[in-house]
């Protein structure tokens, strides 16, 4: 079968589309023949050998959505055949607060999605949402299960509150814009590009700023006014998040999973404790969240942003696009 592997870290010259063996399901494991597939960050960081504890070779990707072709022995053979998404928080323990010992993501060090079969415990996989296609419904798991422990099992998002989004042309940030906006929130977002900003509202959200203008925090400021920033959920982290401190209201929440832009320097406590705000971690979601994740999308009907579709021999391009941060949402590989 066809895979995208990276057997040297550095850039993304190193990938390859190779043929490697059709993989065969193990005791309580599933073989999906994968429709779609789609990139996260983590990919990137991982070819760029910017990520923790790197094992290679490996075939990358965390996102996918296919048919169950194969079952392992102790595995209801009914599975045989059904559409379904992968969950791909793999062994996130018992206790739904934090992934235990033994948590791993899919898409390194076990082989992952980019490919024509992946290999996932029966546990990790669940019906496809019928109103959505393979290819949006493999753009939902990394993002889609971050994204919804961060807005609501962790910043407890209620209609009516405000949310600041950051960084929203990013594909967790997209798949949250969708499901904020369908719990009934005000979202405002900030977006390195005017464009993204427009195409945002044009989804919904009730305004934005550019990050990369000066006074963007007080432009945000007024546009939110009165209501306040209730939530703040932010996965760049730099000397922006100062700025988030500054911005959410006194006793509000701010949620981060990431740190793209790398660690703010000089976090001021004093602002923190004296206007009471939350600050809290999050990664990735327990197998609750993605299942209360994919209900949220089914009960809503909602699908995901997506960037752009292109077939798997085409990956090169696609992780350039990511490496070049033009996209709006997800980017999703199709299997033709
Ligand atoms: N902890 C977890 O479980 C977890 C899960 C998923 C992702 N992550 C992390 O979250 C981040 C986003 O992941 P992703 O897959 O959504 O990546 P992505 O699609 O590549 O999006 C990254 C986005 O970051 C935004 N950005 C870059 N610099 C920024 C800055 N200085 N201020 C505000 N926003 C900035 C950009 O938004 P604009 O284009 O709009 O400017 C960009 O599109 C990555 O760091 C990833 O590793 C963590």
């Amino acid at each position: 079968m066809k895979a995208v592997r990276l057997s040297k870290v550095g850039n993304i010259e190193n990938l390859e589309l190779t043929d490697v063996p059709v993989p065969q399901p193990d005791r309580g494991e599933v073989r999906v023949r994968l429709k779609a597939s789609a990139l996260n960050h983590r990919d990137l960081w991982i070819v760029q050998g910017l990520y923790a504890k790197i094992k290679l070779p490996v075939t990358l990707g965390s996102d996918g959505a296919g048919v169950v072709d194969e079952v392992g022995k102790d595995v209801d053979r009914d599975w045989l055949g059904k559409e379904v998404v992968i969950n791909p928080s793999l062994h996130w323990g018992k206790d739904l607060k934090a992934q235990q010992s033994g948590f791993r993501i899919l898409g390194m060090p076990d082989d992952g999605t980019q490919a024509e079969f992946t290999i996932i415990p029966a546990a990790n996989i669940f019906p496809k949402p019928v109103h959505l296609s393979f290819e949006e419904a493999a753009a939902l798991p990394l993002g889609g299960v971050t994204g919804f422990r961060a807005l609501f099992t962790q910043g407890y998002l209620q209609k009516g509150e405000s949310v600041l989004l950051t960084g929203i042309g990013g594909g967790v940030a997209a798949l949250m814009l969708v499901m904020a906006l369908a719990a009934d929130a005000r979202v405002f977002v900030t977006s390195g590009s005017d464009n993204k900003i427009k195409a945002a509202m044009e989804i919904g959200a009730q305004g934005g700023v550019n990050y990369r203008r000066d006074h963007w925090p007080r432009a945000l400021e007024k546009m939110a006014g009165s209501s306040q920033i209730d939530l703040v959920v932010d996965s760049a982290g730099g000397d922006g998040f100062l700025h988030l401190i500054e911005l959410v209201k006194p006793g509000g929440r701010i949620v981060n999973f990431g740190a793209t832009a790398g660690n703010p320097i000089r976090l001021n406590l004093r602002r923190i404790f004296w206007k009471q705000i939350a600050i809290q971690g999050t990664t990735m979601g327990s197998p609750t969240d993605f299942y209360n994740m994919l209900q949220f999308f089914e009960s809503h009907k909602i699908g995901p942003v997506i960037d752009s579709v292109a077939e798997l021999a085409d990956f090169r391009k696609v992780y350039n696009r990511m490496l070049e941060g033009t996209h709006f949402g997800k980017l999703v590989l199709k299997n033709s």
